[in-house]
């Protein structure tokens, strides 16, 4: 039943819906051939992609989706020739001295997930502290993957059951599927329920190897840099058709 609040009372929040996913993780891929069709540099397919970011994370803030998971460099991206790889590191300081405001306004918790280790000193350092400085925002997050890899979190995660084992805090026999989960990089983020690529290429690039497994996949043609709320909610609505049955029969 729904009760009106009486006088004074702020108006109750609504209700959560069931059909919008909590949680939807994307590979934005496409930022080359977006800069390639235009006969530009590939860097500047990167920043047009930067736009989309902002988009994606505003979008995900009026449609209510509570976590955003965007995948931003991969560990093999470290591959790439060294100027586009610098070129991605500027952006991300860009993006944190342009964009910290909005995560505040926006009250989003920004996290990392991936080899933080790995990346240049600064950018680490701007990094955490806008991870500290918006750790208590308890409704949305946004996750940026950042020297991510599936294969190398699970890797990481089983290095941290080793050394709890020859610490003697951790029984081997107590090593199931909740002791690894509990190892990975963001442990408490619930898994994606909708995971987006986007520029055609049907694969996961060793992106959250674990927490997929039950996602939604949905493949977009559009190139990143042209992302925006639309296709956004092309791609959620699409995720609300579909059956979920998690192996049961319904
Ligand atoms: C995705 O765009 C951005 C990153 C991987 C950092 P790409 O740079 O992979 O673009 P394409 O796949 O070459 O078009
Ligand atoms: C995946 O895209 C990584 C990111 C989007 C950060 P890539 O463009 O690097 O993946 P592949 O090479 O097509 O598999
Ligand atoms: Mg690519």
């Amino acid at each position: 039943m729904c009760v009106p609040p009486e006088n004074g009372c702020p108006p109750a929040e609504p209700a959560p819906d069931p059909g919008l996913p909590r949680h939807v993780a994307i590979i934005m891929d496409g930022n080359g051939r977006w800069a390639k069709r235009r006969r530009l540099p590939r860097l500047r397919g990167h920043e047009a992609g930067a736009e989309s970011v902002i988009a994606a994370v505003r979008a995900c803030g009026d449609l209510g989706i509570a976590c955003l998971t965007l995948y931003a460099f991969s560990v093999e991206n470290w591959s790439r020739p060294r100027a586009e790889i610098a070129g991605l590191m500027a952006l991300i300081r860009r993006f944190l001295r342009e964009r910290e405001a909005e995560l505040h306004e926006r009250r989003i918790r920004l996290r990392v997930i991936g080899r933080m280790c790995d990346l240049p000193a600064d950018v680490r350092r701007a990094l955490d502290r806008v991870m500290a400085e918006t750790a208590e925002y308890p409704d949305r997050q946004l996750v940026l993957a950042l020297s991510y890899g599936g294969r190398a979190e699970i890797a990481d995660a089983a290095r941290r059951i080793g050394e709890a084992v020859r610490a003697g805090t951790l029984d081997p026999r107590d090593i199931d599927e909740a002791a690894v989960a509990a190892r990975l990089y963001a442990p408490d983020v619930p898994d994606p329920d909708l995971m987006i690529r986007t520029s055609g290429e049907l694969r996961l690039s060793n992106f959250l190897l674990w927490q997929l497994s039950y996602a939604e996949l949905f493949f977009s043609e559009v190139l990143w840099p042209d992302f925006r709320e639309r296709h956004l909610v092309e791609a959620v609505e699409d995720y609300r058709r579909r059956q979920r049955r998690f192996g049961e029969v319904r």
